[in-house]
């Protein structure tokens, strides 16, 4: 039996806590009738014929280490089956070298971008299982990414330090959290720290309504306001516009974020003194959070149960608390937002929290 393991797109926390999972559950299982190859650096090493076999010693202690053993790159699905001037597709070099290397599986840990193209690996003949990863949570089929707690952690602590400096002098702070296109990171981690308004992709934004739910705070006495801002925000007339308008207003925004540009209508309109942070990839490094090691082993454990029982095409999966497996041709292209009826936004508006709409 011979594994081949890549960690595609963004990394996040937790990576490696997958791979020892998968590894140690396969080395439980088949002892020295399997040998794992390391992929270097996701779909790159595949392309490249760039890969190494592992022994159990690879997946000692790294249990709680940030980052990937593997390494890994962006590599484009658009570009995947292009044909490069006399040259062979990037599909066709790494099904060449899964050919060559003679894999009897990939193990492919990645996020929305790597699972098309672990499907379109899986549509060309190779056995493929894939793992959710990703700090945005936005991966269908899944109720679960990891990643997600552990950069939620983050954000909550960068949110909670910053209400005693917003306090301290009376203003208003804008912290812009990861998460994409999707507000599943902002909403969690600002109901999770206190935040006084979210405001979240799926809810286009009005910077009116957040300026009436600040003044509304300072006429109950409140001294500060903090904002958590999806970095996918939009406003509502950005929502009414097409995606080639949209592209084109974005390009021609002259602000690095959607922070500062909220952050100066919100000066307008309020007179107060605003601040923005942007914790930015912090919240995707160092140490997995105890819950996401939990969920990493049980999704290593159970990806590598897949193999032993040949169930391939699917990705491990969070479904009622149970670990499931999914078809990739369900998960693949499809993004989950946030849908706006869903119980925490309700607890949100009960609380009394803006979502800025
Ligand atoms: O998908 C994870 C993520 O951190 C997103 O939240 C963010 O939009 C993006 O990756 C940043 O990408 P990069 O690491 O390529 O700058």
């Amino acid at each position: 039996m011979k594994i081949g393991l890549l960690t595609s797109g963004g990394d996040c926390q937790g990576l490696n806590a997958a791979l020892r999972g998968v590894a140690k559950a396969l080395y439980n299982e088949f002892g020295s009738n399997v040998t794992i190859c390391g992929i270097r650096d996701g779909y790159r090493g595949l392309i490249e014929g760039d890969y190494h076999p592992m022994s159990p010693r690879d997946f000692s202690d790294i249990l709680t280490l940030g980052g990937t053993i593997l390494g890994t790159s962006r590599q484009s699905f658009k570009t995947m089956q292009t044909a490069e001037e006399n040259d062979d597709t990037k599909l066709e070099k790494m099904l060449a070298t899964c050919k060559r290397a003679d894999f009897d599986c990939l193990v492919i840990l990645g996020g929305n971008g790597t699972h098309k193209t672990a499907n379109l690996l899986s549509e060309h003949g190779v056995n493929v299982v894939t793992l959710p990863k990703t700090i945005d949570n936005d991966l269908w089929g899944t109720q679960m990414t990891f990643g997600f707690q552990s950069a939620m952690d983050i954000a909550v602590q960068v949110i909670d330090s910053i209400h005693s400096t917003a306090f301290s002098h009376s203003r208003v702070f804008i912290v812009e959290v990861m998460g994409h296109k999707a507000g599943w990171l902002t909403l969690h981690a600002g109901i999770a720290s206190g935040a006084d308004v979210i405001i979240i992709p799926e809810i286009p934004y009005s910077a009116k309504s957040i300026a009436s739910a600040i003044e509304k705070r300072n006429r109950s006495g409140k001294r500060f306001s903090i904002i958590a801002v999806a970095e996918g925000a939009i406003s509502k007339e950005e929502a009414k516009m097409s995606k080639k308008e949209f592209k084109a207003a974005r390009a021609e925004m002259q602000y690095p974020s959607i922070s500062y540009r909220l952050a100066d209508e919100l000066k307008a309109l309020t007179g107060q003194e605003i601040r923005v942070t942007i914790p930015g990839h912090f919240q995707r490094g160092g140490a997995p959070c105890p819950a996401d090691r939990l969920l990493c082993t049980r999704l290593g454990v159970a990806a590598a149960g897949l193999i032993r029982d040949g169930k391939f095409g699917n990705m491990v999966a969070v479904q009622n608390d149970k670990i499931v497996p999914v078809p990739l041709k369900e998960v693949a292209g499809k993004l989950k937002t946030v849908p706006v009826d869903c119980a925490l936004i309700q607890t949100a508006r009960e609380l009394g929290l803006s979502m800025g709409d």
